[in-house]
């Protein structure tokens, strides 16, 4: 269905012959074998942008294939009855004759005297909680001649809600209202692309390239630099392409696979054809592009009236089932159209890919492939970012400040000069982990159970120093956000309302908490000696070899892991290590036998374990030849709710239960005998069936005696606006959160957006 391509002047004319492609079908005539093969001559097969000749071959079988070619006479077996249909196969082959040596442009470096600067609209796609990140972000690349168009993931209700404001006050900021569940490498990225484009066109707004943007990244040039640069390149299209043979970047990116998206995942329905005619092409899918390409693409995406370009409607259902569409969408669209001679290839970033730490599988609950991600830049970086400076190369990702913040500060001095040294609060950041608001993703039961029985705890400690007969109730949470200081976390703040001494009033409060972390190295032979930590958490992210999950809550139904950190050696070695998970009645549940390799500083075990875990205080033992040698312990938290609501009795008992079936453990007499004989292990498990039975106020009771020993809380403030109730109420010697310098209420100007600045534009 491809109409004749003109030659479009981006390929070298070279006399090499190259087979591009085969094709065959199905062909009935009532004629002539003879007219079988005239008709394949003619029908040609127009191949966009290439010379091409085209060689024709028929016969009976399907498809007449390379290694058999059927005869070029086209020998079919047709009726002597000229009125009967002479039925059989042809294949055309496609043959390049000027060889596609595609040649991008080389980017201009001074735009000509005269020209006006170039306005841009920042497409801000965004995912996650990081909003003060996103906040420095705009801040960084703000001018009122730009424009900011920002897509959050529709799953993202904290994002989108907090940055919605920002359209108040600004005038060039807007949000997209149609908001797709943009899953990592899905076609509702492209999907969310084209319609983002095609509503930055429709709004009023005069830009001239659109460059989009993650959350994790971050200029390595000033906004003055990128624009004399765009200035002086105004209507050329910046992607980077992969740089290697066509076909293995195909398969790479399973471009020949079927793919469907359907309840946000990526299904792999088979293998496919890919279109004929085409040049496929993609790297990168973080570009810029130009507006007269953004019309071109993302006019009316979604207006079935609009007449639009054979191209880009072929293309558009192509990437409607293709992995990560992003990534060949706009470069296969520029080089087989006739914005193909503005196509340069750099796509104006860096970026910091790891590849042995980031191509791990780690999507494979989300898309049926394999993909990778870059890391995460961290201070040792430096050298890769600084080296940046005399390339042309605007914007680096990733970064993460819940990561390392420190090389953003460091990324953000040199271009802009380092912060006033009376900045608050520089070094730290704050991200959210829970608001009350959100319905999107879905709280989890396990953390408000914790957060609620962390502000009991809290409470009643200040109440009993302050000693006043202040009764303080606390209600509801309100935020938890995890504070990090000098790039190390320092405690997870749980923002809380209380009422006093009965009444209706609401005050609020924020206490800072820290997991405390129990490990004991009984033997210091092998990886004992070496053993730096040894904890249990959730969310190990294997590219940054972190536990994501700083509080460490776990419920009954997270999938518990285990991430060890050992010393560097002097002399390497490798250990065969086991690990026992013993659960709160004293059972041994599972056994994960680990070869710790060298050079694996840190790593991580995740064991298979039954749902619902049985609540309570659990161990893990390190064994290494045939002895512990050092042990963890770690709390599943009981549930005091379940999707928001308190649980009922009956709920509990099955909560709270365990999984109610045996563990089939291997050699189990032979590991029993190293867990710790002194233990009753029948009087342990009595006491799992009773406390399954705990609800109501023996529930919370029995949550808080656990949390006591795996957390401590380390500050409480409260917040200006209950100030003054409060000291009506006692004399609590309590800090204004916003004055102290770890409270979410802090200031922090790094990531405050103010009004803009009439003068320079800037905020
Ligand atoms: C890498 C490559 O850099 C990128 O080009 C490719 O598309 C995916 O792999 P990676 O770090 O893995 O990127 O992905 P990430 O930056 O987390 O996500 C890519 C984009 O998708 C971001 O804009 C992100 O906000 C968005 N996203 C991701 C969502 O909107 N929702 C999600 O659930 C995941």
């Amino acid at each position: 269905g491809f109409t004749a391509g003109k030659s479009l002047g981006c390929y070298q004319d070279e006399k090499t012959f190259r087979l591009l492609s085969g094709y065959y079908a199905n062909l009935k005539t009532t004629n002539s074998p003879k007219h079988c093969i005239n008709m394949c001559l003619q029908s040609g097969f127009p191949y966009a942008g290439v010379q091409y000749s085209t060689e024709c071959f028929c016969g009976n079988e399907e498809p007449p294939s390379a290694s058999r070619r059927p005869d070029s006479s086209c020998n079919m077996k047709c009726p002597t009855d000229p009125r009967e249909a002479c039925g059989g196969y042809f294949t055309i082959n496609v043959y390049e004759t000027g060889i596609a040596k595609f040649t991008p442009q080389v980017p201009r470096e001074v735009a000509e005297s005269g020209e006006s600067p170039v306005r841009i609209a920042f497409l801000l796609t965004l995912n996650g909680r990081a909003l003060r990140q996103v906040r420095r972000l705009i801040k960084v690349l703000f001018h009122r001649d730009h424009f900011f168009y920002i897509h959050v993931d529709a799953r993202q209700d904290y994002l989108y809600r907090e940055l919605l404001v920002l359209e108040r006050s600004l005038p060039n900021v807007r949000l997209a209202r149609h908001r797709y569940a943009t899953i990592w490498g899905g076609a509702s990225l492209l999907q969310m692309l084209l319609s983002s484009m095609n509503e930055l066109l429709e709004l009023d707004w005069e830009w001239d390239f659109v460059i989009n943007l993650s959350e994790s990244d971050f200029p390595v040039k000033t906004n003055n630099q990128l624009v004399d640069f765009l200035t002086a390149n105004k209507g050329r299209n910046f992607v980077k392409s992969h740089g290697r043979e066509v076909q293995r970047f195909i398969q790479k990116q399973g471009l020949d696979k079927t793919f469907v998206e359907c309840d946000t995942h990526m299904w792999r329905t088979g293998d496919r054809h890919l279109p004929w005619g085409i040049q496929l092409d993609g790297g990168s899918d973080w570009v810029a592009l130009s507006r007269p390409f953004v019309v071109y693409v993302a006019t009316a995406v979604q207006d079935a009236l609009v007449q639009k370009d054979p191209l880009v409607e072929g293309l558009n259902t192509v990437f409607k089932h293709t992995l990560l569409p992003a990534e060949s969408f706009f470069h296969t669209a520029l080089r087989n159209s006739h914005f193909c001679d503005t196509y340069v290839d750099n796509n104006l970033r860096v970026t910091n890919w790891k590849r042995r730490l980031g191509c791990k599988c780690q999507y494979k609950h989300v898309v049926d492939w394999c993909g990778c991600s870059p890391n995460d830049f961290k201070s040792e970086d430096w050298p890769r970012l600084e080296g940046t400076e005399n390339r042309q190369l605007f914007f680096a990702r990733k970064f993460e400040p819940s990561i390392n913040q420190g090389i953003i500060d460091q990324v953000e001095e040199w271009l802009y000069g380092p912060y006033p040294s009376t900045t608050a609060n520089l070094q730290s950041y704050w991200q959210s982990v829970y608001h009350y608001a959100d319905l999107s993703p879905p709280p989890d039961d396990s953390l408000v159970t914790l957060a609620t029985s962390l502000t009991r705890i809290s409470t009643k400690s200040f109440v009993l120093k302050g000693g006043n007969g202040c009764l303080i109730h606390p209600g509801n949470v309100l935020e938890v956000t995890s504070y990090h200081n000098n790039d190390n976390y320092k405690g997870t703040l749980v923002l809380y309302e209380a009422v006093l001494n009965g009444g209706t009033e609401t005050v609020s409060f924020e206490t800072r908490v820290m997991p405390q972390h129990y490990m004991t190295i009984l033997k210091d032979t092998g990886p004992g000696g070496r053993l730096k930590s040894l904890l249990v958490s959730s969310d190990y992210d294997q590219k940054e070899q972190l536990s994501r999950n700083f509080l460490r809550n776990l419920g009954p139904f997270s999938e518990p892991i285990l991430v060890y950190q050992l010393g560097a050696n002097p002399q390497p070695s490798t250990y065969n290590v086991t690990f026992l998970w013993v659960d709160p009645a004293g059972q041994l549940v599972e056994v994960s036998e680990v070869h710790m390799e060298d050079g694996q500083v840190t790593n991580y075990v995740k064991p298979l374990l039954r749902e619902p875990l049985l609540p309570g205080v659990w161990t893990v033992k390190m064994v290494y030849e045939a002895a512990v040698v050092a042990f963890s312990q770690f709390l599943v938290t009981p549930l005091q709710f379940v999707s928001g609501a308190n649980v009922s009795q009956q709920q509990a008992g099955f909560l709270h239960s365990g999984p109610g079936q045996p563990y089939p453990i291997h050699d189990a007499t032979d590991w029993n005998k190293l867990l710790d004989n002194t233990v009753d292990r029948s009087a342990l498990q009595r006491k799992a069936l009773v406390n399954a039975r705990r609800f109501g106020l023996d529930l919370k009771d029995w949550i808080d005696s656990l949390n006591l020993k795996f957390y401590k809380v380390l500050n409480t403030c409260v917040t200006s606006s209950s100030v003054h109730a409060v000291s009506k109420c006692g004399k609590l010697h309590l800090e204004l959160c916003e004055n102290t310098t770890w409270s979410s209420l802090a200031p922090d100007p790094k990531s405050q957006i103010g009004l803009i600045n009439l003068t320079t534009g800037r905020l």
